[in-house]
């Protein structure tokens, strides 16, 4: 019987070197150690044995046994090594040859309108502004009528308008239909910035272009103020050219403020002493703004007994042309790849 066992364990040995796959294992398995396996039958076939022969080869299957399991489990999770081990191999990523192919492609980089427009979106919604987007088709009661700019108004003529043929839709002129949008989603007190492109039909030139961006303010609540205006106004300025800027109000005329202002910055170029980009004044205009025209926050459903506020429209182009030295407004739509991988801020 000892024989038997020993010779087994030969063959047993054997048979596991040969077992390639998962599945062979475990017919070697069976085949020694299961319920029916040859450790079983030899065990079974004793019954007849002397007490002591029981005794010594009862021991020495049982060890025999124990061997065959643990040679099984380490051949089982050997192989799940080696399954693992191909499965790398064959999804290998060479990561240098990405590393050769990004050097000869260019890297993707924002447009520069966009990278200050979210720069002055944060510094609005650190103040506490929601930031509202609206349609670029819009239709004649947001862009105008809401906007105390009726049919008739001459302060239609500013603005050259691309027409759909049904001529009761439009590409805006102006963020400002947002203040009319945002009125109607919000319930006073509210304030919020509205960044964006707009379109006007007009002649194009180095600062001309028929598509450019706006970014729309609007603030309404109790008491508001100039003040209040020139304060927002004033810590966004400082935010942008990263210094105290000083400021100054001129009256302006736009249908939908009253009173209106351009707000004027003093030259950032010549400090106000005159040079050729404040045309010898010392002052560079900047921004369109005023207080809400009662007639606009009627038409928003604004309590006008409670509530009142103030707009402004900056626009982006001008401050992204500061910022970069870009002297043609025209680039910024030119899809000249050579533009745009100038600026890889992310
Ligand atoms: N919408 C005006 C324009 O485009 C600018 C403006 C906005 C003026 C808000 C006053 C208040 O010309």
């Amino acid at each position: 019987m000892l024989d038997r066992l020993q010779k087994l364990s030969k063959q047993f040995e054997a048979e596991l070197g040969e077992a390639a796959s998962q599945a062979d294992i475990l017919a070697v398995k069976a085949k020694y150690i299961g319920k029916k396996g040859e450790i079983s039958s030899i065990l079974k076939g004793m019954k007849d044995a002397s007490p002591e022969e029981k005794k010594t080869v009862g021991k020495e299957s049982n060890r025999l046994k124990q061997e065959m399991h643990k040679a099984i489990s380490q051949a089982l999770s050997e192989r799940e090594k080696q399954e693992i081990e191909e499965q790398l191999r064959q999804n290998r990523q060479d990561i240098s040859l990405t590393k050769s192919l990004l050097g000869q492609r260019h890297p993707a980089a924002y447009h520069p309108v966009t990278i200050v427009q979210r720069e002055i979106e944060d510094i609005f919604t650190s103040m506490g502004f929601t930031i509202l987007n609206g349609p670029h088709i819009e239709d004649d009661y947001h862009n105008f009528e809401a906007l105390n700019i009726p049919e008739t108004h001459p302060a239609r003529d500013m603005q050259d308008t691309f027409w759909f043929s049904d001529m009761k839709h439009l590409l805006r002129t102006h963020t400002s239909p947002m203040q009319v949008r945002g009125m109607e989603t919000h319930t006073a007190p509210f304030k919020f910035v509205c960044p964006g492109k707009v379109f006007r039909c007009e002649d194009t030139d180095a600062s001309h272009e028929m598509v450019f961006h706006q970014l729309e303010g609007m603030m309404v609540g109790e008491n508001i103020s100039v003040a209040n205006l020139i304060y927002f106004m004033k810590v966004l300025l400082a935010e942008i050219f990263g210094k105290e800027v000083e400021v100054r109000l001129r009256p302006g005329y736009f249908p939908f403020v009253e009173p209106g202002f351009e707000l004027d910055i003093k030259c950032l170029i010549c400090g106000g002493s005159g040079c050729s980009v404040c045309k010898q004044t010392g002052w560079v205009e900047l921004l369109p703004c005023g207080m809400v025209h009662p007639r606009v926050l009627e038409y928003g459903q604004v309590d006008t007994d409670k509530y009142n506020g103030f707009a402004f429209g900056l626009g982006l182009d001008r401050l992204v042309m500061m910022r970069y030295g870009i002297d043609d407004i025209r680039y910024l739509h030119s899809g000249d790849l050579r533009f745009g991988q100038q600026f890889s801020e992310y």
